[in-house]
């Protein structure tokens, strides 16, 4: 990696100022200092800033209660994202693991681990996705049954997976999907010709969004939590840690 992008992500500085450190004859690469901002180091060499050793952050894992009107992108002219809503939290090299729509609220997944990106969503991974629903018109049993068969979505030659339709009320449904495809339960339900009114996320991968965050707000993942997205699909909460 190179050193200013190095000093960078350990510090939280920005390029200029670790070039005016390195400038400054304030970085040592194994003992000798070091001017050339784009030099590259290795995992074994020790970086000291001004004699102290700078440590490379672990990988950070952050769930937020993404409010409706906030978009799941990096950056966007019009509308705050949810990188907006991690206040002071360095931005940089985050990705958002599994995007909810601008009106979807609830449970998002954010890292700089394109690893642990990988294995949530990747469509091989079949990662659990619960939903809770809220409808224009009464969810029938036919729709039920068809969720639980597998749908045609226009424009699509596949049908979806089978997918879980829980009735919680007449117009309220809890859905697990083990899919992501684009705007998929609103089109699953456009497709039994009912309308999503209302949609929140309530888990990801046996991840379960934590009830004391309210809209808005996030915390870094535990590490139970953390691991559990390693092992095959099975849900785990906040009580249960
Ligand atoms: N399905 C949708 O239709 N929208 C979302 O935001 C997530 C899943």
């Amino acid at each position: 990696m190179r050193l200013d992008k190095y000093i960078a992500h350990c510090t939280g500085a920005g390029r200029k100022e670790v070039k005016r450190w390195l400038h400054a004859e304030q970085v040592t690469v194994a003992g000798t200092t070091v001017k050339n901002s784009g030099q590259k180091i290795t995992p074994e060499q020790t970086v000291l800033l001004n004699g102290q050793t700078l440590q490379y952050p672990s990988p950070r894992y952050l769930m937020l209660n993404k409010p409706a009107g906030v978009v799941c992108a990096n950056d966007d002219g019009e509308h705050p994202t949810v990188l907006d809503c991690l206040g002071d939290t360095d931005t940089r090299d985050l990705q958002i693991a599994g995007r909810l729509d601008k009106d979807t609220t609830g449970l998002v997944l954010i890292t700089d681990d394109g690893q642990w990106n990988h294995k949530i969503t990747a469509p091989r991974a079949a990662k659990d996705k619960v939903y809770w629903v809220t409808t224009a018109e009464p969810i029938t049993e036919l729709c039920i049954t068809q969720f639980a068969k597998g749908l045609q979505l226009k424009g699509e030659s596949k049908l979806t997976l089978p997918a879980t339709l829980e009735l919680i009320g007449e117009c309220e449904a809890r859905v697990t999907l083990h899919e992501g495809r684009y705007h998929q339960v609103k089109r699953m339900f456009a497709a039994c010709g009912n309308h999503v009114r209302r949609l929140h996320r309530e888990s990801v991968a046996g991840i379960v969004l934590d009830a004391a965050l309210a809209p808005g707000q996030f915390r870094s993942l535990t590490e139970a939590e953390i691991a559990q997205t390693l092992t095959p699909n099975k849900t785990i909460t906040s009580t249960d840690l």
